[in-house]
């Protein structure tokens, strides 16, 4: 049976706190939730489900999101309709990234964040993560765009930083000379 994530609001302050490294093995509960995390996300993208179940649409969760406090994102990326890859990083990190800034035309969304928010948040183009995946083996990928975004998006989670932090309170919203939109 599908059982949906609790998954924290702003609101609660854990979501401010930075997550802590992780040593492997992972524990059988933490893999058992990467799991479920991959489910909602991907049935999060699928209409029928999504309506089935009443869930808002993601690509990606963090963690400490659920209030665990652990450096684990999952990104479930639609490439083609129906067609998702996924990722699980553990201890993630951004060790290069492009000089190019790119902003999510229409804003960026958080499953955390249950309200409009106005403004765009400036994100590397290209960024290159290393990390590791939930066996413990040295994972590299290299994300460009909408997928650069949602990694970009969900390490900040571990560091307690929600996309609102990121946006320029005197000039929430930029023009196309400043920055290039997706
Ligand atoms: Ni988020």
């Amino acid at each position: 049976m599908f059982k949906k994530l609790n998954i924290l609001d702003e609101a609660d302050k854990r979501l401010q706190q930075k997550s802590k490294e992780v040593t492997f093995p992972l524990t059988k509960e933490d893999k058992k939730l990467i799991q479920q995390i991959i489910s909602e996300l991907t049935y999060s993208q699928i209409p029928e489900k999504q309506e089935e179940y009443n869930l808002r649409p993601g690509m990606g969760l963090a963690f400490p999101q659920l209030g665990i406090h652990k450096r684990i994102i999952v990104i479930v990326h639609e490439v083609e309709k129906g067609k998702f890859n996924n990722y699980v990083v553990v201890n993630p990190k951004i060790i290069s990234h492009s000089v190019e800034m790119i902003a999510a035309e229409e804003g960026e969304g958080c499953l955390s964040i249950n309200r409009e928010v106005v403004g765009h948040v400036p994100r590397y183009a290209r960024v290159t993560v290393t990390g590791f995946d939930e066996d413990g083996n040295e994972i590299k990928i290299r994300a460009r765009e909408e997928l650069s975004i949602a990694f970009q998006h969900e390490i900040d989670h571990l560091d307690g930083i929600l996309f609102y932090d990121r946006i320029d309170k005197e000039k929430p919203l930029l023009n196309e000379n400043e920055i290039r939109f997706i």
